[in-house]
């Protein structure tokens, strides 16, 4: 292509660019609104518990956050902090240090101890450190420094279920080091039962206070759309019906704001595609279905080598024979495949486990009947797509070579 139509396509795409996202970057998670429309209670409660202390000089009681996911944990808490360092510290004798570290990407003891002595601009070798040097060395810089330090540790179910709790002990335990820099947690997660794995010490001193996020209505997650689409989007460049259908199946997903606007970002990049004028409830419906294919994706291409074998059999058994599949069948099947590309197959027992854990995450449907006389079998299907499955799969290159021969074979 010349450039001068290359010049073409960019000044056309730009210009469409324009006739639905006024500020695309607006719709995604990690922007954080000025306003948060109803979570005016959570937003007073949080800053109640933590500037009351503040402002008589105490230490603020350790708080425990939980909710489903997409209901403003992190907005709400890192709204709160902010107003911490904006508002309130002007007001105070002594500094307030204020540190949110996500435990989803910081998911070790070494890396949560690491991003504290970051934030405090403590250098730490490359060649790394002990946990208990890395420790030690907080300690010393609470003691050297006067004030208050609220750390907020978001999923922190993620780092525990990986890591144990005894880091998250230690720092419960912090204040009694003689520090004159006074510190409390804030924990927060999605995981509403988190709180049966944590040590019971742990446990009652994380949840000195509880905050809990209930989800949102559909007509909230409208409210909370139309205003971000107002920044985001052009105002002629939406239906209210498309905001509706935003909020209405987000509502029924444990009223996830999340989903709400990644839905209404793919439904306005279809739109700007096709150079429609405005997003309508159609574009909505295909965004969703894009979501799930993208959803079903990411399950399967993450699944570990048997099951993902497993999968393809029962894949390639529904093609050849028209209809459901037997666990018999399928386990036959499954040891040929295995020979074939000099794999040790699993135990029958073991991929009988690995069916049940397909059924549960919803890519296939296993139903056990009791009749007949060969006693109770399990009727195996598909639930989504076989060509979904196939085109997934794929991706592993180990099962390449046999998903091209059982398509040439079934042409
Ligand atoms: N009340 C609200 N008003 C506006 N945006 C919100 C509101 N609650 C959540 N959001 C937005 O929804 C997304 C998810 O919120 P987040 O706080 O990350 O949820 P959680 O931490 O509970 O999973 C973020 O982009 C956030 O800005
Ligand atoms: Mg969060």
């Amino acid at each position: 292509m010349s450039s001068f139509r290359l010049d073409d396509l960019i000044s056309r795409l730009s210009e469409r660019a324009s006739r639905i996202f006024k500020n695309r970057e607006t719709l995604r998670p990690d922007y954080i609104p000025d306003e948060l429309p109803h979570r005016d209670k959570e937003i007073y409660k949080l800053a109640e518990i933590l500037f009351h202390p503040l402002l008589r000089g105490d230490r603020p009681s350790n708080v425990f956050i939980y909710g489903y996911p997409g209901t403003g944990k992190t907005a709400t808490t890192k709204h709160v902090f902010k107003a911490i360092k904006e508002k309130l510290t002007p007001r105070l004798q002594v500094p307030v240090y204020c540190l949110i570290i996500n435990c989803k990407i910081d998911d070790t003891n070494y890396r949560i101890l690491k991003e504290i002595n970051d934030f405090f601009n403590i250098p730490t070798p490359h060649t790394g450190l002990s946990l208990a040097e890395l420790y030690n060395r907080i300690v010393k810089e609470l003691k050297r420094r006067i004030g208050f330090f609220i750390l907020a540790l978001d999923e922190i179910d993620n780092f525990v279920k990986k890591s144990g709790d005894e880091i998250l002990y230690k720092l419960t335990r912090i204040n009694s080091e003689g520090i004159t820099t006074k510190v409390s947690l804030v924990g927060i997660t999605n995981d509403l039962h988190f709180k049966e794995y944590l040590d019971p010490r742990v446990k009652s001193s994380l949840s000195e206070e509880e905050l809990v996020f209930t989800p949102y209505t559909a007509d909230q997650l409208r409210d909370i759309l139309y205003a971000r689409a107002k920044i985001a989007l052009y105002d002629d460049s939406y239906t209210d019906g498309a905001i509706n259908l935003c909020a209405s199946i987000a509502a029924k997903e444990h009223g996830d704001v999340r989903r709400a606007l990644d839905l209404l970002r793919v439904a306005g990049e279809l739109a700007e595609r096709r150079n429609d004028p405005k997003i309508t409830e159609d574009h909505v419906k295909e965004a969703l279905k894009i979501m799930e294919r993208d959803k079903i994706w990411e399950v399967v291409i993450s699944l570990p080598f048997h099951s993902k074998l497993v999968l393809l059999v029962i894949a390639y058994l529904q093609e050849r024979f028209l209809r459901e599949c037997t666990t018999g069948e399928v386990y036959e099947e499954y040891v040929k495949m295995c020979r074939e590309i000099g794999q040790e197959p699993l135990t029958a027992r073991r991929v009988s486990d690995i069916i049940n854990e397909l059924d549960m995450g919803g890519l296939i449907k296993a139903n056990l009947t009791s009749k007949g006389r060969y006693g109770r079998t399990k009727y195996i299907s598909l639930r989504i797509e076989k060509d979904e499955i196939f085109r997934a799969l794929k991706e592993d290159e180990r099962l390449e070579f046999i998903i091209q021969s059982i398509s040439s074979w079934s042409r």
